[in-house]
């Protein structure tokens, strides 16, 4: 499943989205740290925005910084109207508590879908920001017709960002799901019985052949650094049975950019009033 050329499609309908919502659209990104993992990623979210016309604004912090100052700045952009969307990439410095910096973002420009306004909307199964990589995936199986009525689903992971809300998104469209995690007894006769086989662990090559049901659709969601190379949670030689298989890289990564620009023209039709959004 190619995830580069649909995400194209979408950065396409999202730069229509922008001009036609006659108003500007920001996303800020925060960056917290030198981690160089998250350093690109955040570039690459910030050429994403700017190439469907939405402006992004980057805010650099050390990671000496401290949790109160992050804090101040959310709530700044909060209140900035050039701000549409907010998104404080994770991990943070060890000092600093996740929960309350996600807690600090307005609901209506919580553009990754981490709040818990969000993800209960989600959960009750009325969404209104979804995490991108979870959006993104349903969209790639969407877009290749993967029948998820009846089947079999199992998610590999448990994390707030992918494994939960992914199993609630399958969920919605009538698949049976299972979610596996560390804990889990047998785990491959678990997924040896799905249909659609999600592995969002962050374990390379942890899904491999013999796990895997002949002509099952598997996502690969782990972005793992091999000896200098980037491979998925899922092992080289699951295609040789999977019906559909998302690459690493070209897969869901450049879904999850796509989906959260999607996010970010959702954010600003909400702020216009072209949607309504329900109170948090
Ligand atoms: N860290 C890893 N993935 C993500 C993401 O989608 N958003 C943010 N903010 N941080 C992340």
């Amino acid at each position: 499943m190619d995830g580069k050329a649909l995400a194209a499609r979408v950065r396409a309908e999202v730069a229509y989205g922008v001009a036609e919502l006659g108003r500007p659209v920001g996303l800020a990104t925060v960056l917290v740290g030198e981690d160089q993992a998250s350093a690109l990623y955040v570039r690459r979210k910030q050429e994403a925005c700017e190439e469907v016309g939405i402006e992004p604004i980057h805010h650099e912090l050390s990671g000496a910084t401290s949790e109160e100052e992050l804090l101040a700045l959310v709530g700044r952009l909060n209140a900035d109207e050039r701000v549409t969307g907010i998104l404080v990439q994770l991990p943070l410095p060890e000092h600093m508590d996740e929960g309350r910096v996600i807690r600090a973002i307005e609901p209506i420009k919580d553009v990754d879908g981490f709040h818990p306004v969000s993800a209960g909307h989600l959960l009750q199964g009325e969404p209104t920001f979804v995490a991108a990589t979870p959006a993104g995936i349903m969209e790639l199986l969407a877009a290749y017709e993967i029948p998820l009525e009846g089947a079999r689903a199992v998610v590999v992971g448990r994390s707030n960002i992918v494994g939960k809300p992914i199993a609630l998104l399958l969920l919605a469209e009538n698949a049976t799901v299972t979610m596996c995690h560390s804990r889990t007894r047998d785990l491959p006769g678990v997924v040896r019985e799905a249909d659609v086989v999600v592995a969002a662990v962050g374990r390379a090559g942890m899904v491999t052949r013999e796990m895997v049901k002949e002509g099952a659709t598997v996502v690969d969601v782990g972005i793992n650094r091999v000896s200098g190379k980037v491979v998925g949670d899922v092992a080289e030689d699951v295609r040789e049975v999977a019906g559909h298989l998302t690459p690493v890289p070209g897969g869901v990564g450049p879904m999850t950019i796509a989906s959260l620009l999607r996010n970010t023209v959702r954010a600003g039709e909400y702020q216009a009033g072209r949607l309504a959004f329900p109170r948090g």
